[in-house]
């Protein structure tokens, strides 16, 4: 039997663990055309959870049309992608999507040949690059126009929105807003994972997204559920569970769900050859995926300044540590404040630290700490 715990790219229908309570909420919210900002921190889960809610709002005959953020460096390849990519998902005759893409103004369609000798129609800008935005409010006009032409719901779901400020922030946001509010046929689910980027955004009333739409924070999957998930598979499998505690496997992932999976995926492929899955494989679970990835974090490790590898080696050491207390500067000999916050912030934004609500300082990557554990350990043995 296939390895059900995938743990990369976008997992769905029966490997994907719970999110029944956030799903029905999301349908709901979608089936009035809601506007909703969704928002947690990385791989929790978020762009599956799209996924997934996708495939419900199609099977109800939603149409479903996901971009995600990154993958437009400019506003320009964003407006076309839009227009493109909705015009797709309401129109397949490529002759009609033709005939309505050339009543634009800034965009306009262009027919491809595709190497089987199909036709495909293209959307591509007509003036300067600087004329983005007005391209960009013209293509989401004529989405809705399209979905209300077409009477189809329409759901646009843009992910990793937080990145809306690389494309000059604020007036883009105010003419976006204001187009989509004029929307009558569209639901909009926006995402990110820099929450306190969307939450600024959605936030402050001198903000154009104030209050524009719910926001929903996804948090960790309830453990009794994500438990029940992961037994149901080990038996499916044939295999025999001899007194395990998956708390353990919890706490190391700190619930992230990305690391919950790599874990129970290398477990299942451990046990394989016995079919038992015993306690002491749990507990080797966390240096193991640690192990798989010890490249890229050896890549981190070496491009870290002295004073960012004893402040790293601390946290690893003391999670929840107050790294501007005293008692934590004496205990790890470092400090003053001024530089710890200088390496703090470089950690942060080359994403290997990130702050929790709480304001602590954790591993991005939970296995990284376990590599750094691990490091000290084979550190102290060869002293
Ligand atoms: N409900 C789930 N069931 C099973 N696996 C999940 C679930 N949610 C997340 N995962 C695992 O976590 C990985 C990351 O999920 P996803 O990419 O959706 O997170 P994200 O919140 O969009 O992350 P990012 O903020 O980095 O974009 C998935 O590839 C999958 O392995
Ligand atoms: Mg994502």
């Amino acid at each position: 039997m296939e390895n059900p715990f995938k743990y990369a790219g976008i997992v769905r229908g029966p490997y994907f663990a719970d999110r029944k309570q956030e799903l029905s909420e999301l349908l709901s919210e979608m089936r009035n055309l809601g506007r909703v900002f969704l928002v947690s921190p990385r791989r929790y889960g978020k762009t599956c959870l799209i996924f997934n809610l996708s495939d419900k709002l199609k099977k109800e005959g939603y149409c479903v049309a996901y971009l995600d953020l990154n993958a437009y460096p400019d506003l320009a390849s964003f407006s076309v992608a839009v227009t493109e990519k909705v015009s797709r998902t309401l129109e397949s005759s490529t002759d009609k999507l033709a005939k309505l893409l050339s009543a634009l103004k800034y965009l306009r369609p262009r027919v491809e040949v595709g190497p089987d000798g199909s036709l495909a129609a293209r959307v591509e800008m007509t003036v300067p690059r600087r004329e983005a935005l007005p391209a960009l409010l013209e293509g989401l006009h004529y989405c809705d126009e399209l979905a209300r032409k077409k009477r189809r719901k329409l759901i646009i779901a843009i992910d990793e929105f937080s990145d809306l400020a690389k494309y000059d922030g604020q007036t883009i946001e105010k003419a976006i807003r204001s187009e989509i509010q004029t929307h009558s046929h569209i639901g909009y689910i926006f995402s990110g994972s820099a929450q306190s980027v969307i939450l600024a955004m959605t936030q402050d009333p001198q903000r154009a997204f104030y209050r524009m739409g719910r926001i929903m924070e996804l948090g960790a999957i309830d453990r009794s559920e994500y438990l029940k998930f992961i037994l149901k598979w080990f038996k499916k499998g044939g295999y025999q569970l001899k007194n395990v505690d998956f708390e353990l496997v919890f706490e190391a992932a700190e619930d992230v769900p990305y690391s919950v999976q790599r874990m129970c995926n290398i477990l299942w492929e451990k046990a394989r050859s016995t079919g038992t899955v015993t306690q002491k494989m749990l507990e080797q679970l966390p240096l193991l995926v640690a192990r798989q990835d010890s490249v890229h974090f050896e890549l981190i490790w070496q491009t870290a300044s002295q004073a960012q590898k004893i402040l790293l080696m601390a946290l690893a050491k003391q999670q929840n540590a107050k790294p501007f207390s005293r008692a934590f500067q004496l205990a790890y000999g470092i400090g003053p404040s001024s530089s710890i916050k200088a390496s703090l912030d470089s950690l942060v934004k080359k994403g290997i630290l990130y702050q929790s609500p709480a304001g602590r300082y954790k591993f991005a990557d939970t296995f990284m700490r376990y590599w750094i554990l691990n490091l000290a350990e084979r550190g102290a043995e060869s002293r």
